[in-house]
């Protein structure tokens, strides 16, 4: 097991999170609850900007907000001096709710819809992120209609194998996002784009996938855009003056997982983006990147009460919480590893391997397989660690289980940021069905 930032284990054998016993945090806001430790969320982003200051390189660190979006966490980036991405009109709305400044945030998604792009223009979006042929004639007609200018990248596909999951990766050429590199489509939109008044094109997007631990697949990447910059600089004299290389840098979530440093992975794409502009003999485009999980995963860990425990005998013994795939659907999703701890315990020694069930209704609803525990009893603790991304941003309310809450922990404080579901929260969209009888 291994204790990211602020957490340690206390005097009374506790485990601590921002200076705060999480037997307190748990006797005041419930279970399950998802504490965010914000001292390494801070730690995080301004590794990443200080990564690209050393290299003295302009550059743009928008946190993308998929990972996870809710008003305090934008709050936070926007303290931290990040920009945000956004991929739909609602994590637009809590930016905006949230006082983001608009042209801070970059607009992503693969089928936005008219409403979609016409708020984000109305309230000046700063750059929208075009993906496919359909949204360059929509967002054209838009901004004709709206009589305005917008700045655009181009998300191409460059068709490099991130060696992740199969549902994270995103830059191989069977991928529904952004258009192909190798087949002419990017030629044919760069064509498009920059003939029309509606754009200015700044340049090029793209992400390989998520969760990448593998710096070859970052680096190859800058080597394969480069080819079609080269190609884009000869044939269109088109030059870009930014290049967004997305995000999917790798956290730690159990000891097989080695990513690099935020500075490392910076380090070693800025290297290879030098060495190509030098190559062509142009100026270094601004550099964008838009991590989500390396800013806030390792920074989140879920808080569970242990209930039931059945004994399979010989195979394995099921420990439920009062959780699950409702409040962390990446295990049954993606097959994820999570290491735990039981909070309250945090110095006996382990002494049993036990299987972590969710309390859905549903045999995949399994958090961690293989867990080494102190003899855990009902009304333990159970701390899930790197939950922060992708935790609450995919949950859901299946068997009607409410929503959790949020809490952020930083030097001995918590604050409550998301308030935990109620019953009346979970029927508020309801409506009682005019049955026969009643009409
Ligand atoms: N930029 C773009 C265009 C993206 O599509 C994504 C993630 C990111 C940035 C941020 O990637 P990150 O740094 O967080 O890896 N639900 C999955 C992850 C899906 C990621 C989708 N796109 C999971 O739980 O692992």
């Amino acid at each position: 097991m291994y204790l990211h930032g602020s957490s340690r284990i206390n005097p009374n054998g506790h485990l601590e999170i921002g200076g705060i016993d999480s037997i307190d945090l748990t006797a005041e806001y419930g279970t399950p609850l998802y504490v965010y430790d914000i001292g390494l969320i801070r730690e995080r982003a301004s590794s990443f900007k200080s990564a690209f200051d050393k290299a003295k390189v302009k550059a743009k660190v928008a946190y993308a907000s998929k990972a996870f979006s809710s008003i305090a966490m934008i709050q936070l980036m926007q303290e931290e001096g990040l920009y945000l991405d956004i991929v739909s009109a609602g994590e637009l709305f809590t930016a905006l709710a949230a006082g983001f400044p608009a042209e801070r945030i970059h607009f992503h998604g693969n089928n936005k819809s008219q409403d979609e792009i016409k708020l984000a223009l109305e309230h000046g979006v700063g750059c929208i992120v075009i993906d496919n042929f359909h949204e360059i004639e929509l967002l054209d007609l838009i901004c004709r209609d709206l009589g305005i200018k917008t700045k655009i990248l181009l998300r191409v596909t460059p068709g490099v194998n991130a060696y992740t999951h199969k549902y994270m990766t995103t830059g191989q050429i069977d991928s529904k996002f952004g258009f192909d590199l190798l087949n002419g489509q990017a030629d044919e939109a760069i064509q498009l784009v920059t003939e029309s008044a509606s754009f200015e094109m700044s340049g090029f997007h793209y992400h390989l996938g998520s969760q990448i631990v593998d710096i070859t697949r970052f680096v190859l990447a800058v080597d394969e855009i480069f080819k079609y910059i080269k190609k884009w600089k000869d044939h269109y004299s088109y030059v870009p003056q930014v290049l967004n290389l997305g995000g999917g840098f790798g956290i730690r979530y159990t000891d097989q997982d080695n990513p690099l440093t935020p500075e490392i992975y910076v380090e070693k794409i800025i290297e290879k983006v030098k060495e190509k502009v030098s190559e062509l003999m142009i100026d270094i485009p601004e550099i964008w990147i838009e991590p989500g999980r390396s800013l806030v995963g390792e920074a989140g860990t879920t808080l569970y009460t242990v209930g039931s425990q059945k004994v399979v005998p010989s195979i394995r013994t099921y420990l439920a919480v009062d959780g699950g795939m409702s409040d962390n659907l990446r295990p049954s999703l993606y097959q994820a590893k999570h290491e735990a701890a039981l909070a309250n315990k945090m110095t006996e020694t382990p002494d049993r391997i036990v299987t972590v069930a969710g309390k859905c209704c549903e045999s995949g609803d399994t958090l961690i397989w293989d867990v080494p525990l102190p003899d855990p009893q009902a009304g333990d603790l159970l701390a899930v660690f790197c939950t922060g991304a992708y935790g609450y941003s995919m949950a859901n309310n299946y068997n009607r289980l409410p929503r959790p809450a949020v809490v952020f922990v930083e030097d001995g404080e918590a604050q409550l940021v998301v308030k935990r579901e109620t019953y009346e929260h979970i029927l508020q969209l309801d409506l009682p069905y005019n049955t026969k009888a009643s009409k």
